[in-house]
């Protein structure tokens, strides 16, 4: 078993010992991706076990509602819109970009997990198309140049960091 998938099975135990089992399966499944950023496959078989369900009706709820995600989300979460607005403006293309570069399909996660892809509807800003929303940012008039140096920029930010690791190491 990972430390994750421990993790996931500690959090559980202590949820439901502090919550009682009166809760609704959404409520529990809702925590549960509250907690770790997505329903990980280990942990609905556990909220199915404690709650005296089938493994198949917690997945059947679960992928009901579109709120829920089945993978971790990369530390850059990356939802390229793909409403109406955006559709005309090539949405298509853009998201073709991001697939390329980052070598993951929408709804993937890099090996890493420094990446999460995903198609969105319409995030509101329309007069921007092409939208993209990185992390938290919205990026609007999106282009594939711009993507790329978005990319670029993450990658000098990870050396930065590991070269002041690797200095603060040497100089302790
Ligand atoms: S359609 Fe993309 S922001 Fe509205």
């Amino acid at each position: 078993m990972t430390e994750e998938e421990q993790a996931v099975l500690d959090w559980l135990g202590e949820y439901f010992r502090k919550q009682g089992s009166g809760k609704s399966l959404i409520t529990v499944l809702l925590a549960l991706q509250e907690k770790f950023g997505y329903l990980p496959g280990q942990g609905m078989r556990e909220v199915a076990r404690l709650m005296g369900v089938s493994a198949a009706n917690v997945y059947g709820v679960a992928t009901f509602y579109n709120r829920f995600r089945f993978n971790p989300p990369g530390r850059h979460e990356i939802k390229v819109c793909m409403g109406t607005a955006c559709h005309i403006k090539r949405a298509d293309k853009i998201l073709d970009h991001w697939k390329r570069r980052l070598e993951i399909g929408a709804g993937e996660v890099t090996p890493d997990r420094e990446y999460s892809l995903e198609r969105v509807a319409c995030v509101g800003c329309c007069t921007l198309a092409p939208v993209t929303v990185v992390g938290d940012e919205v990026i609007g008039n999106m282009s594939t140049s711009k993507i790329d140096g978005i990319l670029l920029g993450h990658d000098l930010d990870r050396k930065q960091k590991v070269d002041g690791a690797t200095r603060e190491t040497e100089g302790a």
